[in-house]
C-alpha cells in the first residue's frame, strides 16, 4: 500500500505549485501524534537528498540530520506534559501570565539505537535524569530480549518520555513499557518519543496502551519480511554508531 503523495510547502504557495512528496500516513488513534509534515521535516527524512533515508548518505551526516529531527519530536514531546499557571513581573513592573510544567521527569532509552535520543533530551531539559533499558531484537526471530534496566529510584513519581528512534513491530516499546509498569509508572505517564513508525505496530500499540502518548515523526507504510520498516532508513543503531 503506498504512503499517501500530497503538495509540501511553503504553505503561502498555491496547491497546484507546491512539490509533491510522500507523507506519513494519517492514523485516527487519539494518543498517536504525527509531526506536522512540513518542508522541513520532509526534507530532513527524504530518500533522494542526503538526508536520513538515502542510503548513500554519510554516517555523520546521518548524524547531524538524525539529531535535527529528535529536536523536533522533544520539543513536539514537551507539549504533552502538564503546565499550571505563573506569573512573572518583568523588569518595567508589569506582570506576565504565563505557564510552567508541572511535575517532574526523566528520560528512558532502549539501548542502542535510543541512546542516540538522549542529547536532544538534556538540549531542553537542562540535567534530566535518564534511565536505561537495553533490549536488544533478535536478528532470526525478531523477538526483543531484555537484557537490563537502570532507572531513576523515584521513576513512579516521574513523567517518563521513553526514546527509540525505531518501531517496527512494536516488540522492544512494549517490553520497555512493561519494565516501566512494573515499576509503578502509570501508563498515562509515559510518552514514547519515535522518529519513524509502522502502521502496524503504532495500532497494536495504542490498542494495547491506549492511555500513553506516542509523538512520531513519521508512520511508514509497513515491515518487510525482515520485520525491517519500509522504506524505512535501515537499521538505525548500525548507521548512527557503527556503519
Ligand atoms: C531496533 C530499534 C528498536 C527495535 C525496533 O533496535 O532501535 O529498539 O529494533 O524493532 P521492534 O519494534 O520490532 O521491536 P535493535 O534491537 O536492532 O538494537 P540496536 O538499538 O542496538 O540497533
Ligand atoms: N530496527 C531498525 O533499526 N530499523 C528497522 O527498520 C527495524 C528495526
Amino acid at each position: 500500500v503506498p504512503s499517501p503523495a500530497q503538495g509540501v510547502g511553503p504553505f503561502y504557495r498555491p496547491e497546484g505549485e507546491k512539490p509533491t512528496a510522500t507523507v506519513s500516513k494519517a492514523v485516527s488513534f487519539d494518543n498517536v501524534h504525527v509531526l506536522p509534515q512540513t518542508p522541513q521535516l520532509i526534507a530532513l527524512l527524504t530518500y533522494g537528498s542526503p538526508m536520513i533515508r538515502d542510503q548513500n548518505t554519510p554516517r555523520a551526516d546521518f548524524i547531524f540530520y538524525s539529531n535535527r529531527i529528535i529536536r523536533l519530536l522533544v520539543e513536539e514531546g514537551l507539549n504533552h506534559l502538564p503546565v499550571v499557571e505563573n506569573s512573572v513581573t518583568t523588569p518595567v513592573g508589569r506582570s506576565y501570565l504565563g505557564v510552567k510544567f508541572q511535575g517532574k521527569i526523566c528520560g528512558v532509552s532502549i539501548m542502542r539505537a535510543g541512546e542516540a535520543m538522549e542529547q536532544g533530551l538534556r538540549d531542553c531539559c537542562r540535567s534530566v535524569r535518564i534511565g536505561k533499558i537495553l533490549i536488544q531484537r533478535d536478528e532470526e526471530t525478531c523477538q526483543p530480549k531484555l537484557f537490563y534496566d537502570k532507572l531513576p529510584a523515584d521513576i513512579s513519581q516521574r513523567w517518563v518520555l521513553l526514546l527509540d528512534p525505531m518501531f517496527a513491530t512494536g516488540g522492544s516499546a512494549t517490553m520497555a513499557v512493561e519494565v516501566l509498569i512494573s515499576r509503578g509508572v502509570p501508563e498515562e505517564r509515559i510518552l514514547f518519543l519515535n522518529l519513524i513508525a509502522s502502521p502496524q505496530g503504532v495500532a497494536d500499540f495504542a490498542e494495547r496502551f491506549p492511555k500513553l502518548r506516542v509523538v512520531t515523526a513519521f508512520i511508514d507504510q509497513g515491515l518487510d519480511e525482515k520485520k525491517y520498516i519500509i522504506p524505512g532508513l535501515g537499521d538505525f543503531g548500525d548507521r548512527y554508531y557503527t556503519l
